[in-house]
C-alpha cells in the first residue's frame, strides 16, 4: 500500500480561535503534507522501499546519512506532520495536565514553565527549517530537542518523541508572520493536545500505521 494522507482530526477552521486560521491548515495539510506523501510514494520503488513501514524507512534513512537524505526528507515530514496534527487541538495547551506527563515534566524539568522555556528555545535557535522535540530517551528520561528539514528523534535515533513542533515558515507566516518565538509559544499555551502526548508517553510512542 502506498502513503496516504490521513485526514485532520478536526475541521480546518477548528484552530483559528486557538492562533492557527483555516488558510494555514488548508495550505498546510493540503498542500504541504499531501506533497510529502506524493513525493514519498514517487521514490518507493527506486529506493526500493516496498513493504518497509514508515518507521524503519526513517530510521534507515536517518542511519545512511547524506545518501538517505531524499528519502529521509519526505518519510520523516509525513511522519512528523502526522504527529503534528494529532498534537494539537482547540483550546489546548493550558497549565493543568494529565497525570503521568505532568508528574513527568516536573520531575524532569522542575516545572511547566521550565519545560516551555527549554521547548521554544529549541525550536527559535533552530536554524532554517525544522522541529523542536519532547521526547523520552532510553534512560527513562524526557528531553527537548531539535532537528533540521525532515529529521526527527527516531531518524537520529535520540528517542520517542512525544511532542513536535513544526517551525518550517510555512507553519507560521500567515498567522504570525516573521515572529516565530510567538507562534511556539501559542503553540504551548494555546494548541498542544496534553492528552495526546500522555497517551503517547504511556503507549510507547506513535505507530504511523503506514506501509510502503
Ligand atoms: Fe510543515
Amino acid at each position: 500500500m502506498p502513503f496516504s494522507l490521513p485526514p485532520l482530526p478536526y475541521s480546518t477552521n477548528a484552530l483559528a480561535a486557538s492562533g492557527m486560521c483555516q488558510e494555514t491548515l488548508e495550505l498546510h495539510h493540503g498542500k504541504h503534507h499531501n506533497a510529502y506523501v506524493v513525493a514519498l510514494n514517487g521514490l518507493i520503488e527506486s529506493k526500493g522501499l516496498a513493504g518497509k513501514s514508515l518507521e524503519t524507512i526513517m530510521a534507515e534513512a536517518g542511519r545512511a546519512g547524506a545518501e538517505g537524505l531524499p528519502v529521509l526528507n519526505q518519510a520523516g515530514q509525513h511522519w512528523n506532520h502526522m504527529l503534528f496534527w494529532q498534537a494539537m487541538k482547540p483550546n489546548g495547551g493550558g497549565e493543568s495536565l494529565p497525570g503521568r506527563i505532568g508528574a513527568k515534566i516536573a520531575e524532569d524539568f522542575g516545572g511547566l514553565a521550565q519545560f516551555k522555556e527549554a521547548f521554544k528555545q529549541a525550536g527559535v535557535t533552530q536554524f532554517g527549517s525544522g522541529w523542536c522535540w519532547l521526547i523520552l530517551k532510553s534512560d527513562g528520561r524526557l528531553a527537548v530537542t531539535k532537528t533540521p528539514n525532515g529529521a526527527n528523534p527516531i531518524s537520529t535515533g535520540e528517542g520517542t518523541p512525544l511532542l513536535g513542533c513544526d517551525v518550517w515558515e510555512h507553519a507560521y507566516y500567515l498567522d504570525f508572520r516573521n515572529l516565530r518565538p510567538n507562534y511556539i509559544q501559542n503553540f504551548l499555551d494555546r494548541l498542544v493536545n496534553w492528552e495526546f502526548v500522555e497517551h503517547l508517553l504511556l503507549s510507547g510512542g506513535m505507530s504511523s500505521g503506514q506501509t510502503a
